[in-house]
């Protein structure tokens, strides 16, 4: 059977940007940026997404469309050996990942429903009602169940009917939805010291943990690391298509809605009196009691929980693809047993994590499963990958990654892109992980 393939070339960018905006954009950026001191967070996410992101983007296209195949695939067939384990990271990053991701996008369906059964109202103590609901294991489970089924549906309809068209509809709803929650956000009386803390750099906040966790943040935004951009980079029929510039157009898609969200979040919770630093709960706990100040509140936080699900989706539907990819490809399975099969095995690995958050006491080394997941594979497979895949197309297939992206942008870029992969962005990748285990 001839492996299936993106559409067209505008597909292809509004999936792998599908996949890149997520609760990475929307959840994780603001509040990172509200506990790292704001703007000059933002200057150095921006410059190493710029450098460091956009060249691993571009080295995971260019293995991807070289093979059309799948992570693990891809690896094998070029060089095999050791490499491999590159890939084989990737598939086991898919599987860890999505199980608590699911667990996230769950509580986001929840909260699109409970805006308007008396969670906004300022009656409501919106940490109570939080943690009282993560406490909840029935209800938690069910909607991670909700959550995985709808990704499985969409992955088992396949790479055009299912992906494509999905992210076609949804990554533009997210647009729309996120410029109409600006235009409230920056309008509401207050807002400007928000903007300021978001654009007025303070570089004196500025310390080499700060720089962690815009390297770490701008992997896991960006959906690199574990092979996932070499599976849609695996579904590009031409060879005609720029790479670079498909690179270049996802990073900045990604870049931008990251970007937005601030505007939506820092206006809102200035404007309200909020604490900008309130770490992963600014989302479920502060904008809740924000909303509930705020004419009209229960319509703007379902908005609001809407494109927070919507951009979980598409990059859900990412991770489980990464999987389901190998599984047809290596191991010849038809998509509709790989999606099923492999989504039902991954919604039974996050009832732990889903359950980890009060409904069981569940601690491993002092973190809550889903904790211990988080850090796992941020810390360790999606950096790990990373490194591996620049130094790959760097080192071992440079003659390959100039054949992919040649006839395209001049030669300075060929060669600044090649010493990124081979020298720049290992060394920083190599830092962010021993500063992950607290090495210096
Ligand atoms: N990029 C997604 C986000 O920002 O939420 C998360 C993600 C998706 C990470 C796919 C890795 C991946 F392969």
């Amino acid at each position: 059977m001839e492996r299936e393939s993106w559409g067209g070339k505008m597909g292809f960018w509004l999936a792998a940007a599908g996949s890149a905006i997520g609760l990475g954009n929307i959840w994780r950026f603001p509040y990172l940026t509200g506990a790292n001191g704001g703007a000059a967070f933002v200057f150095i996410y921006l410059l190493i997404v710029l450098t460091i992101g956009f060249s691993v983007m571009l080295a995971e296209f260019a293995i991807g469309r070289h093979t059309n195949l799948n992570a693990v695939g891809a690896f094998q067939k070029l060089k095999g050996g050791p490499w491999q384990i590159a890939g084989w990271m990737g598939v086991l990053a898919g599987f860890v990942i999505l199980s608590f991701y699911s667990v996230i996008g769950g509580w986001t369906i929840k909260y699109i429903l409970s805006s308007f059964t008396g969670m906004i109202s300022t009656s409501t103590n919106s940490t109570d009602y939080f943690l009282n609901f993560i406490a909840n294991g029935p209800q938690t489970v069910l909607y991670h169940a909700i959550f995985m089924a709808i990704t499985i549906f969409v992955v088992y309809r396949g790479v055009g009917k299912g992906i494509e068209d999905t992210c076609k509809i949804l990554m533009p709803a997210l647009f729309a939805i996120l410029v109409i929650l600006i235009i409230r956000a920056v309008t509401l009386p207050g807002a400007l010291a928000g903007i300021d803390f978001y654009l007025n750099p303070d570089f004196s906040k500025i310390t080499g943990k700060t720089i962690l966790a815009a390297l770490g943040q701008a992997f896991f935004s960006l959906s690199l690391g574990m092979g996932c951009m070499i599976t849609y980079g695996s579904y590009i029929k031409s060879k005609k298509d720029s790479l670079p510039k498909a690179a270049a157009i996802i990073t900045l898609l990604d870049t931008s809605a990251a970007f937005l969200a601030g505007f939506v979040i820092f206006p809102t919770v200035f404007a309200f009196g909020a604490e900008p630093g309130a770490g992963p709960g600014l989302t479920f706990i502060t904008l809740p009691k924000v909303f509930a100040l705020m004419p009209g509140g229960q319509v703007w936080s379902a908005l609001f929980f809407l494109l927070l699900c919507v951009a979980a989706l598409t990059s859900a539907i990412s991770l489980l693809e990464v999987v389901v990819a190998y599984a047809i490809d290596n191991l010849k399975w038809p998509r509709h047993k790989a999606a099923i099969g492999i989504g039902g095995v991954i919604f039974l690995l996050g009832v732990p994590s889903a359950l980890s958050q009060g409904a069981v006491s569940l601690n491993i080394l002092g973190m809550s499963f889903l904790d211990l997941l988080d850090f796992i594979s941020n810390n360790i497979l999606l950096t790990v990958g990373g490194l591996l895949i620049s130094l790959f197309v760097g080192w071992v297939i440079p003659d390959i990654a100039k054949k992919e992206t040649t006839s395209h942008g001049p030669f300075a870029f060929q060669t600044i892109w090649l010493w990124i992969c081979r020298v720049v962005a290992p060394v920083a990748i190599f830092i962010i992980i021993l500063g992950g285990f607290g090495l210096f």
